[in-house]
């Protein structure tokens, strides 16, 4: 036997040799231990057993510890929600639910955050109301989650299909039927834009809101009577108690020819599965939260006859966005 030949022999039996024939006469070498049983392997040369299929036994537990984590999330998942369904079918809701608002405007904020950040509904928001201009209505303004998105101050600029138009506020007007959630607003944005004062902040129905404070300049308007260019409502038409009679009533506070009612709501999906989920739970979520997540926003606009400009569904439809201007009167 060679010496590389011996040296490789030696590396699998795992016990010293020497490299070259002369330093093996020379070093004492080291008793290889006698073996009781020369069918036994040495003890370091038992590792795990290769499993059939060739996957290590550490990666077979570690899906086996995944898959079991997953399973019994998924079945603690499935017992809230029928423990929410049961508890629901229970429940007497009423449909006007607007009250809850009163007791967790404190915590609205926090409450909503994650979920509107992981479905990116800040740059959705961003872009409804940088189409706000003139004499701006908020309805359902809660606590003021559009603020940072306003151009305050009328300016000369360019629309969306570059023509030349009048862009930014004049002013703006924020309604909610709740006084908790009305303070909230009024606070952050005297916060944001001290030196504005062309702002009004009223605790207000929506079906029953008044028009603008604010004088007009008689050019801005081709109608008689004080209104709106712009009325804008995120994510109320979910907690309104009559929604068809609200919108229909913004119709006729906005201004008829130019004026827009700008919408970004949440309801029904394109889904009939996930339509089913937001059916069972929507009693207890209105209990608790205040809004029937599960209204058909299309059909509420359609029964309110304002003209669609424009429509938009994200998030397996159940995000709706419109762009509406009030009825045509000929
Ligand atoms: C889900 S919150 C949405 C708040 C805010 N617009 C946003 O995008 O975060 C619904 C709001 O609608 C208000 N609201 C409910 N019914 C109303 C009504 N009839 N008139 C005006 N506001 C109402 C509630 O007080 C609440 O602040």
């Amino acid at each position: 036997m060679n010496t590389s030949r011996l040296a490789r022999v030696a590396w699998r039996a795992k016990w010293p040799v020497p490299l070259t024939r002369g330093a093996a006469s020379k070093t004492p070498q080291p008793q290889k231990p006698e073996r009781i049983n020369p069918r036994l392997q040495p003890f370091e040369d038992v590792g795990p057993p290769p499993s059939q299929n060739g996957i290590s036994p550490r990666v077979l537990t570690i899906l086996g510890v995944t898959a079991l984590g997953i399973s019994t999330y998924c079945g603690l998942l499935y017992a809230s929600y029928r423990r929410e369904v049961t508890q629901g079918q229970s429940l007497d809701v009423p449909q006007d639910v607007s009250a809850r608002y009163n007791e967790t405007a404190s915590t609205f904020d926090a409450d909503v955050e994650v979920s509107e950040k992981a479905m990116r509904l800040g740059a959705k928001r961003l872009d409804l109301v940088r189409m706000a201009r003139g004499d701006v209505l908020e309805i359902s303004c809660g606590t003021g989650r559009n603020l940072d998105y306003y151009e305050l101050g009328e300016r000369r600029g360019v629309d969306d299909k570059g023509h030349a138009a009048v862009r930014g506020c004049r002013s703006l007007t924020f309604v909610d039927l709740s006084p908790q959630m009305v303070a909230i607003t009024r606070q952050k944005f005297e916060k944001l834009h001290p030196g504005f004062a062309r702002v009004d902040f009223r605790v207000q129905d929506a079906a029953s809101v008044e028009p603008p404070s604010f004088p007009r300049p008689r050019s801005s308007s081709s109608s008689p009577a004080p209104c709106y260019d712009t009325v804008i409502q995120t994510m109320g038409l979910c907690s309104i108690p009559d929604p068809v009679a609200a919108l229909r009533h913004l119709g006729a506070v906005t201004e008829p020819l130019h004026g827009r009612i700008l919408l970004l709501e949440h309801g029904r999906s394109h889904y009939t599965w996930l339509n089913r989920l937001l059916d069972n739970l929507a009693p207890s979520h209105a209990h608790k939260h205040g809004c029937w997540w599960n209204r058909d926003i299309g059909a509420i606009v359609r029964e309110s006859g304002l003209e669609v400009v424009e429509e938009k569904r994200w998030h397996f439809g159940t995000t709706w966005r419109y762009v509406l201007r009030p009825k045509k009167t000929v």
